[in-house]
């Protein structure tokens, strides 16, 4: 579908986000020949540059995130060319007037305000819009995380940005709905017959959902020390994930559709009692280390960390769905910084055969798994048991393999090039409604309260390592393992 003309206003526009991925995705689009030809792109921010000196800090910043297949001298000063730099501080309305020159007064035209800024400023910049006029019926607001940090701030953004856009004009971004192979699941469970009538506690005996990263908190530390692994990573990206494996089959792909499936899902998670939360939930934080044989230091050492946080950088749970669909299975959320691998992944475990006719024992039979890898590689297996050549009948565990990148060589799309693209296209299915946002904050609260009160300190875990051994208890006391498979060396 062929954009209509617009102009993309990037609040925070010389921020860390919009250098290292928005410009970066607007670039591949530009060359992907998705961009019309007059579309602008209108970076905000506080410095005093003119235009031609921010092209030069982009030049500087997010020139080295672009693909280098993609680069060539022509198509950049072709991009740039559609950059225009409006010196305003956001927080204040008499400033906008660079802004409101920058604006194109053409009603045909999409307006995008992208608010790549701390969630704090989010109804202060959506006054000031609204008080020159500037946000107008076909105008757009993209939301970034964290969009608040409990339910309360979640509720008071939502209702101050709903006072100037209306929820069909709100994009609030989660860029995990924007991966391939989220989508992709979509299309394994409602594209194909297979699934469906197993996809539920009959069959299932649990799900596993991690998202793992080999990384430290880098220079992050201001944002993240305030937020900790369960706002940053489980609020949204892992919540998300559960609601895509476990929702109803949604009518149609329609907006709505999906977002009341995803939101029957979170309002049915079994809400966290203080007893089933010392139980279910494990919380740490990474001292120093090896990740790939190179020493780290530990959180509390990282540039600018207090010496005591009490921040956690991993987090582990078991979540349950109280649906008829859902009932009983386990769902084992995790996620952390500087463990031993960085990946994504779903895990999806049927249960057990329920008798041999072979002559090994039962026990022997690897139960059927279905992986699904957002990242490092995007692909699916299927384990399944088999017989191996020769005249023995003894089965062995053998996977069924689907690389996306072999089976579909078309260019690959970042997470925010399809969203970018998505907003601009006024497609609203891949983000978060308001109440889907605050039924995510709202299951996780308990946890946060707790957390807030407790003497207690997160687990130290060595960097390196998979977490605290209290989150393999956590699913070891259920009889299971997470999976934990070494990837191949880069
Ligand atoms: C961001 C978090 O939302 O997601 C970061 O704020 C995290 O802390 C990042 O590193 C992970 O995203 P990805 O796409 O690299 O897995």
């Amino acid at each position: 579908m062929a954009l209509i003309d617009f102009d993309l206003v990037l609040f925070g526009g010389s921020g860390d986000l919009s250098m290292r991925k928005l410009l970066p995705a607007m670039y591949a689009r530009d060359v992907a020949k998705d961009l019309p030809p007059n579309a602008r792109i209108i970076c905000v921010g506080r410095n005093h540059s003119t235009t031609k000196e921010f092209i030069k800090i982009i030049e500087d910043n997010a020139k080295p995130h672009i693909k280098p297949a993609t680069f060539t001298a022509t198509l950049w000063e072709s991009f740039c060319a559609r950059i225009i730099y409006a010196s305003i501080d956001a927080t204040d309305a008499t400033t906008y007037q660079p802004l409101i020159d920058a604006l194109r007064q053409d009603s045909a035209l999409t307006r995008v305000f992208y608010l790549a800024t701390p969630p704090h400023l989010f109804s202060k910049i959506c006054k000031n819009l609204s008080s020159h006029n500037l946000a107008t019926s076909n105008s757009r607001v993209v939301l970034e995380k964290p969009l608040g940090r409990d339910l309360a701030t979640a509720k008071q953004i939502n209702a101050e940005v709903g006072q100037v856009f209306s929820e069909s004009q709100i994009y609030r971004i989660d860029h995990y709905l924007g991966k391939e192979t989220v989508q992709n699941l979509l299309a394994l469970r409602f594209g194909n017959i297979l699934f469906e009538p197993l996809w539920r506690r009959e069959w299932i005996s649990d799900v596993q959902i991690t998202i793992a990263e080999k990384l430290g908190v880098g220079n992050r530390m201001g944002y993240y020390d305030t937020s900790g692994a369960l706002r940053d990573m489980l609020q949204n990206h892992l919540l998300q994930l559960l609601c895509i494996v476990a929702m109803e089959p949604p009518v149609s792909i329609a907006p709505d559709a999906v977002r009341d499936a995803k939101l029957q899902v979170l309002r049915s998670l079994k809400k966290f009692t203080p007893t089933t939360l010392a139980q279910n939930v494990v919380r740490g934080q990474y001292r120093a280390g090896h990740v790939d044989g190179v020493a780290v230091p530990s959180y509390r050492d990282e540039q600018d960390a207090p010496k005591h946080s009490r921040t956690e950088t991993f987090v582990a749970l078991k979540a349950e769905i109280d649906t008829w669909r859902w009932a009983g299975v386990p769902f084992y959320l995790r996620t952390g910084k500087r463990v031993a691998e960085s990946l994504a992944e779903i895990v999806v475990r049927f249960k057990a055969i329920p008798h041999s006719i072979f002559s090994q024992s039962i026990s022997s039979f690897q139960p059927n798994c279905l992986v699904i890898r957002l990242q490092p590689d995007e692909g699916l297996r299927m384990n399944l048991m088999a017989k191996p050549p020769g005249d023995s009948m003894r089965l062995k565990p053998v996977e069924l393999e689907l690389d996306f990148r072999e089976s579909f060589k078309t260019p690959r799309m970042d997470a925010y090039e399809r969203l970018l693209l998505d907003v601009l296209r006024g497609q609203l299915t891949l983000f978060m409604r308001g109440d889907e946002l605050e039924a995510a904050w709202e299951w996780i609260e308990p946890v946060l309260t707790n957390w807030e009160q407790e003497e207690n300190e997160p687990i130290p875990y060595t960097s390196g390592s998979w977490g605290p051994a209290a989150a393999s208890a956590l699913i070891g006391r259920d009889g299971l393992q997470w999976r934990e498979e070494a990837l191949p060396e880069d």
